[in-house]
């Protein structure tokens, strides 16, 4: 089997487009399982740090783990954190899903479309979806779409939203040296 197909690789890179739109959401400042190559925010572990043994508390956690045997004591360790955003393959039939997502999430988004990974050249060949800890609710589920995302996340997209926010109303203002 080639591993590039494969949910066995273990440095899938999360779409900056899909990262940015959570970020939106929640404004992440640890990404407890990076390299320095694909690191999602400033403030990032890599395996010789060695996430799995840090304290995130306190922190807005974006977690895309290593896939494999580790990937069930990432979701234990998310689900004892606070806010923690998991990226995963979407295995339902595994025992970290019954043990730590069912129980213990507070939102569970299943992704309607297969993930291109950064790195990859193709579409993953596993589903994914969101997990995501420490929101104090009852466990609710829903669909994130990926065309829906990508479109919202478009420059021209972003552009608009900027505008409507004024921020770039208040850019385009700042040269603007009239006095009152
Ligand atoms: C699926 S990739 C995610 C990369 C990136 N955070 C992203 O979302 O695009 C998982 C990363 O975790 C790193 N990793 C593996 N074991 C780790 C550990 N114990 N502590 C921190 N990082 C680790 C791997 O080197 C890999 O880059």
């Amino acid at each position: 089997m080639n591993v590039h197909f494969s949910s066995d690789k273990h440095n899938w890179g999360t779409p900056q487009f899909f990262f940015d739109y959570l970020d939106e959401i929640f404004s992440f400042d640890l990404d407890p399982c990076a390299e320095e190559s694909n690191a999602k925010c400033k403030d990032y572990y890599t395996i010789k740090e060695d996430g799995l043994s840090k304290s995130w508390e306190g922190k807005r956690v974006f977690m895309n783990p290593p896939y494999g045997r580790e990937l069930p004591k990432w979701m234990k360790k998310a689900s004892e954190e606070g806010i923690v955003v998991c990226l995963v393959p979407a295995r339902t039939d595994t025992a970290w899903f019954h043990d730590y997502v069912i129980p213990l999430a507070s939102l569970v988004y299943f992704v309607k479309g297969r993930i291109r990974f950064e790195g990859a050249d193709h579409s993953a060949p596993f589903p994914s979806m969101v997990v995501i800890y420490g929101l104090g609710i009852k466990l609710e589920f829903g669909t994130l779409d990926l065309h829906l995302i990508r479109e919202y996340m478009s420059d021209d997209n972003i552009r608009f939203k900027r505008l409507l926010s004024g921020t770039e109303l208040a850019n385009s203002n700042e040269n603007d040296e009239r006095e009152d």
